[in-house]
């Protein structure tokens, strides 16, 4: 009887993951991500290990995945990670803010991924849809980006949500902060803010604000603000922000 061997691939590590997606398939996917990210999102799971955070990512807007396997790339693959998205019903992109079928996000996940998409849950939902709460557990996400629909009203609703799913020590990164095609974006982030949430901004930069939860705000905001990657400090609503 011939001797069968399984091999189980271990995840490259870290830093050798990200050299690689960042010069082969974050080049090739379609999407909206400055490359800036890869220097920021890896100092937010700095931040998040070193305070003993653990979670998975979910981003609600996947289109063909960019940004996506970034996130997914920095959380261990015992953790579950969120894709949401309309993916093929796109009748209801009300803003019409781009969009791909769910196969394209599949094969890139199983190209590029860093867990092959093993821990990847994908959701084909929209996001104003009240049976997405029931979806993910609340608490079990660290990085979560919000990057759907960009009319106030999703903000509002994404926003919403992200609070819910994050665990306290969690970060929110909502894209197109200040794209003029997508104003929509800010009077979203201004109407959430506006009702005082525990979420709260700390940064902005590469058209990103970052959020998280009040009790982490001294956490975040000092750490960015000694980081290399500060430019300024501005206040957003009575809160100071560093500048990216
Ligand atoms: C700007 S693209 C996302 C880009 C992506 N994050 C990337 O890395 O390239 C916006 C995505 O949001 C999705 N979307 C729009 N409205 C949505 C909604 N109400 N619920 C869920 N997804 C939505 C679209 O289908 C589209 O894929």
């Amino acid at each position: 009887m011939g001797l069968s061997l399984v091999f189980n691939e271990a995840p490259a590590p870290l830093g050798k993951f990200l050299e690689s997606y960042r010069s082969r398939g974050f080049q090739q996917i379609e999407g909206w991500c400055a490359d800036e990210m890869f220097k920021v999102c890896p100092f937010v799971d700095e931040i998040q290990r070193s305070k003993g955070v653990s979670g998975g990512a979910c981003e609600i807007g996947i289109n063909q995945g960019k940004f996506f396997i970034l996130l997914n790339g920095l959380v261990d693959e015992n953790e579950t990670s969120y894709a949401i998205d309309l993916f093929e019903n796109q009748e209801f992109n009300i803003d019409n803010c781009g969009g791909g079928p769910r196969d394209t996000f599949e094969k890139h996940l199983a190209k590029f991924d860093r867990h092959g998409g093993s821990n990847v849950k994908i959701v084909t939902a929209d996001s104003t849809d009240a049976a997405l709460r029931s979806c993910i557990s609340g608490g079990k996400i660290r990085l979560l980006s919000v990057d759907g629909g960009h009319t106030a009203e999703h903000i509002v609703n994404d926003l919403s949500l992200a609070n819910r799913f994050i665990v306290s020590g969690g970060a929110v990164m909502v894209n197109d902060v200040m794209h003029y095609h997508w104003i929509g974006v800010i009077e979203g982030i201004f109407k959430f803010l506006m009702q005082s949430p525990a979420l709260v901004p700390f940064a902005i930069g590469f058209n990103r604000l970052f959020m998280c939860k009040l009790s982490w705000y001294p956490i975040y905001f000092n750490a960015f603000n000694s980081s290399p990657m500060r430019k300024n400090t501005v206040p957003m609503l009575g809160r100071q922000i560093v500048v990216l």
